[in-house]
């Protein structure tokens, strides 16, 4: 089977700089809050044009540091896509807010601004939840359409957190999600396009006050120092040994977000007229976390492609206002239509920075057959 991920190209390519970056670590012994932490902080943060990084264990802690920071909580409504990882709603019940389930657009699958404006209006319309925040998510790579975001955040008093879980270092017309969002969230999980060797994630901010917030959270609600505690917090730090691997795959992120945008375009040119390829935004460059194209029978492609010893992947099948978690919760007015359709459709196929051209040409091939036969 070929990988759908290759993280072993990945290694190959930098394992001296990465076996040193470890020995560094095991010689000066410092595995929580070593310097390489603090260096990688600021390495992150010059790279997406924001004034602060926390790193933290994940993305999932990543998107409830800024909650916690800010204070929200019962009756406050945080608005997020349908059609994401359930991570990104989770973190609402976490801090006992409701999320609020929007509508995605057909073509970038990114939150709808107009589906976010029609549940805003909705929820203020039955007065029981006040709207607080909105979480948009970069989904498989690619930048949501922050200006209109940002405009309806503002104009409703709403904060906005960016979701670049998949999508750490895309960017809308040259610039990253930090310049509308009041944080951006990403995740260091190994498969994700700027990925460590574990577990590990990073909350972005321009905002002093925040951070000293988000830090005392993420430190068992650390005061002073870390014997006094002035809120109920939790312990959330990215160890040291990852930040060391993150500095060197930090190192060649932006060639590789390069070579992944090469890998894209041969899949379009590559892939039969059958399939539905991806669509960026306009002035946008993703990081293509997932390649996902749209076909009426993605399970029967999957069955097409195993055959053929090329893995595939299916996000999502379902979206989360059909998940039993969450059905309880609200759903924007207007309904998730969208979110609902392309689920049905939604198949992702190989992708990473070392995938070459006659790899993709096999897989290619392999699709071009399914459409021949019939589907
Ligand atoms: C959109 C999105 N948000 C948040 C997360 C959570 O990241 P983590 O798995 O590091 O907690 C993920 C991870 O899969 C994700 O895809």
């Amino acid at each position: 089977m070929l990988p759908f991920i290759d993280l072993a190209s990945q290694r190959a390519r930098i394992a001296g700089k990465i076996d040193a970056a470890l020995a560094r670590v095991l010689a000066h012994g410092q595995y929580i809050n070593g310097p390489e932490v603090r260096a990688f902080e600021s390495q992150l943060a010059a790279f997406c044009g924001a004034t602060h990084t926390l790193a933290n264990a994940n993305g999932t802690d990543a998107l409830a540091l800024p909650l916690m920071a800010w204070g929200v909580g019962r009756g406050d409504a945080i608005f997020c896509p349908a059609f994401t990882f359930a991570a990104t709603a989770e973190v609402a019940p976490w801090v006992d807010a409701t999320p609020v389930f929007v509508d995605v657009l057909p073509d970038t699958y990114n939150i709808d601004p107009a589906s976010l404006e029609a549940a805003i209006a909705g929820i203020k319309r039955e007065g029981k939840l006040r709207p607080k925040v909105a979480i948009a998510v970069d989904l498989f790579g690619q930048p949501a359409d922050y200006p209109r975001l940002a405009e309806i955040c503002r104009r409703e008093g709403l904060k906005l957190i960016a979701d670049s879980a998949q999508a750490f270092g895309c960017t809308l017309d040259g610039e990253h999600p930090m310049h509308w969002a009041d944080a951006t969230t990403t995740s260091f999980f190994p498969a994700k396009p700027l990925g460590c060797y574990g577990d590990g994630g990073a909350t972005l901010t321009n905002s002093e006050a925040d951070l000293a917030a988000m830090r005392s959270f993420a430190v068992h609600g650390a005061g002073s120092d870390k014997y006094d505690n002035i809120r109920i917090g939790m312990n959330s730090r990215l160890d040291t040994m990852q930040a060391a691997i993150l500095i060197e795959k930090l190192a060649i992120f932006a060639d590789e977000i390069r070579e992944r945008n090469i890998v894209a375009e041969r899949y379009r040119q590559m892939l039969p007229n059958a399939v539905k390829t991806p669509k960026v935004i306009a002035g946008g460059v993703s990081t293509w976390a997932q390649y996902t194209i749209e076909i009426e029978n993605p399970d029967n492609l999957a069955a097409h492609l195993r055959n053929d010893g090329i893995p595939t992947a299916r996000y999502y099948p379902k979206p989360l206002h059909q998940q039993s978690a969450y059905r309880a919760f609200p759903v924007g007015a207007g309904g998730m239509n969208v979110s609902d359709d392309i689920c049905k459709r939604v198949i992702s196929l190989p992708m990473h920075a070392y995938l070459d051209e006659a790899t993709q040409e096999k897989i290619a091939g392999s699709v071009r057959g399914f459409c021949d036969a019939g589907g």
